[in-house]
């Protein structure tokens, strides 16, 4: 057995909500039941074999300094790198590359020469402890130029088919291995209940059972059926807790919520993630009744690690200590006495070591605080093999962006899309009509297709890396005789045997894409409005990381498809449109009548949504 699953898998997932009273319960017998097969599982010293790793670790431990100790603490952004040398000079537990932190030729090759590179400084310490490199691939290795970018996790939600969210999370995995990388903030695991909020897109959807069912699921894309030797890549299930319950949906802002609440609704995404042995979390920005995350020891270091049993380890956010009380100091004691191990500091790592140390030095974080933190981090590096295995498999290399990786990214797509609306079964589309306008500012565009955190943090329009839009791929699947005619704002379309009409939401991330108004843009109905003037069969496929508020909009069309954030494979819409398959995507949220609806969640009194929460026509 692994280390890092507490106990028995086999309870099943659906009964978390009724199961909540028993859990303390439930957990600590999973803890006595891991404690006592770790006692005789003594001889081997196997890195898959528990008692073997926990000794690796400790002696490894106990000839670390308190530098070297600090140093497996601090993770760094690859930008922010004095010199490489600095990997070795600050024995580095840990390089990120944030949203579009990407080496200077932006090609695989290049990202696995970059860090192999800054993994032998790590290997010129006095230990040769490797580093843990760490990227955002929450839909494909997006930050990578030829990846192929799968929906965002809003998408993958209305597909309820956790087996393919796996088969994703592995296709991603495979990619990022292929890039040198053996680390991914991934799973994004909030549960999005105000989708006024920017990350919605990067939620499964709104209630906890979808976490449930794809935490896992996802986990073991990435890692497999537990950390070992064998995991592609290292998950990192985020951002605990409560970061989609924040009150109007206000990006790092504050969940107001009893315990009951919070574990209820929160809360159990985690307790699958760690049931299938995720390695990592990300503790949230966001504040728990007016307490920042990183600041609550509670949460972290009693409820998490000691009641759920969670034995890897946790990462902070992006300089998320620095939105803690007091001075640099001050912030540094609070966040890592609270439990957090390794700290994404991202920029000066100097004057983190420093205060670090001299807080060890004065007795403000106890020694034992620190080993307990770099225990955590080793324990996950002897079970991933680093040590072994240090560099790059570049035999995978070859494999990033590979047309297998499309076709189940494609076949993600086709999953994803729902079908809100088909008056007089005006979908699927004949392959054989004679002409098609195409229009609207997100037909053939792919930046705007793939949306946040795809090449850059924020994403951006046009043609940002390789893939296929919705437009090119209706060309490809209609027959060769078919006129298919784009046209931006849909003026021409008269003549037309049917318009195709493709809006919505252009790219943001976090913060950037919190709303106030989820109105379909003047410029948008206008383009609806042009096509439905021509008298023809109008179709509007939306493209947003969101429900929108599309009362008109539907008023005008005759079928509506919700596509969300499909990422590279536009033909996966097509394969819908054209009726290679019925949909088959159910809504991952409520859909809302106007913005005073919102926040809507399945469930709530008096529930009365345009299109409740799994809600999906089909031909
Ligand atoms: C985000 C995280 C992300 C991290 C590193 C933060 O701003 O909240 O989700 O993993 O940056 O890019
Ligand atoms: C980074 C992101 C990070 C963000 C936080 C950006 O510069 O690239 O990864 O999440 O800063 O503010």
């Amino acid at each position: 057995m692994t280390s890092l699953i507490p106990g028995n898998k086999n309870i099943s997932s659906g009964s978390y909500i009724s199961m909540i009273p028993i859990l303390r319960v439930a957990i600590t017998a999973f803890v006595l039941v891991l404690i006592s097969c770790q006692g005789d599982a003594g001889q081997s010293a196997s890195r898959t074999d528990s008692a073997g790793v926990e000794k690796q670790v400790d002696q490894l431990l106990s000839q670390m300094t308190l530098a070297e100790k600090i140093g497996q603490m601090t993770q760094v952004d690859r930008r922010y790198l004095k010199s490489d040398s600095d990997i070795t000079n600050y024995f580095l537990g840990s390089v990120l590359s944030g949203g579009g932190s990407s080496p200077a030729v932006n090609a695989p090759s290049s990202w696995v020469e970059m860090v192999d590179e800054f993994q032998s400084y790590a290997l010129r310490t006095r230990l040769r402890i490797p580093l843990l490199y760490g990227i955002d691939a929450v839909h494909g290795n997006n930050n990578v130029k030829g990846a192929v970018i799968f929906p965002q996790n809003i998408g993958m939600g209305c597909t309820r088919d956790s087996a393919l969210v796996e088969k994703a999370a592995r296709v991603t995995a495979e990619e990022v291995a292929g890039t040198g990388i053996n680390w991914t903030f991934a799973p994004c695991i909030a549960v999005a209940r105000n989708i006024r909020w920017g990350r919605t897109y990067e939620s499964f959807g709104e209630t906890p059972g979808l976490q449930v069912t794809m935490a896992g699921a996802e986990v073991k894309g990435f890692q497999g059926e537990n950390l070992s030797d064998q995991s592609l890549v290292l998950a990192c299930a985020k951002h605990f807790v409560g970061d989609g319950g924040t009150a109007e949906g206000k990006d790092q802002g504050n969940t107001v919520c009893d315990e009951a609440t919070l574990r209820e609704i929160h809360l159990p995404g985690y307790l699958e993630a760690i049931r299938d042995g995720v390695g990592s979390i990300m503790v949230s920005y966001s504040s728990w009744n007016g307490l920042k995350m990183s600041a609550n020891k509670y949460l972290l270091t009693d409820v998490l690690k000691n009641e759920m049993g969670f034995k890897g380890f946790l990462v902070s956010d992006w300089a998320a200590l620095d939105q803690l009380q007091g001075d640099y100091s001050n912030q540094i004691e609070t966040a890592v006495n609270a439990g957090i191990d390794m700290v994404m500091v991202p920029d000066n790592y100097k004057r983190f070591i420093s205060t670090l140390t001299a807080l060890v030095d004065d007795g403000k974080v106890p020694v034992s605080r620190i080993d307990d933190a770099v225990r955590r981090i080793l324990r996950v590096k002897f079970l991933k093999g680093l040590f072994e295995h240090p560099y790059s498999d570049s035999s995978l290399t070859g494999k990033v962006g590979s047309q297998a990786h499309r076709q189940v990214a494609r076949q993600c797509v086709r999953e994803s899309l729902v079908l809100l609306r088909n008056e007089n079964k005006v979908l699927p589309l004949g392959k054989n009509l004679k002409r098609i306008v195409v229009a609207g500012k997100n037909a053939d565009d792919l930046g705007n297709q793939c949306g946040g955190w795809t090449i850059s943090w924020q994403g951006s329009s046009g043609d940002i890396t390789t893939g296929t839009t919705i437009l090119q791929g209706i060309k490809e699947t209609v027959s060769p005789e078919t006129d298919v005619v784009y046209s931006s704002d849909g003026s021409g379309a008269a003549g037309a045997d049917a318009g195709i009409v493709v809006v919505g939401e252009t790219p943001y991330a976090e913060g950037a894409g919190d709303r106030s108004d989820l109105s379909l843009s003047k410029e948008d109905m206008t383009t609806i409005e042009n096509v439905k003037r021509a008298g023809i069969p109008v179709v509007v496929v939306l493209v947003s990381g969101r429900p929108m508020i599309v009362n008109e909009a539907l008023a005008d069309c005759d079928a509506f498809v919700a596509a969300w954030l499909p990422g590279t494979e536009g033909e996966g819409v097509a394969d819908v449109l054209f009726g290679d398959y019925k949909p088959t995507g159910k809504l991952s949220h409520s859909w809302p009548r106007d913005m005073k609806q919102i926040p809507i969640n399945y469930g709530d009194p008096n529930y009365d949504p345009l299109f409740p929460y799994g809600f999906g026509l089909t031909y």
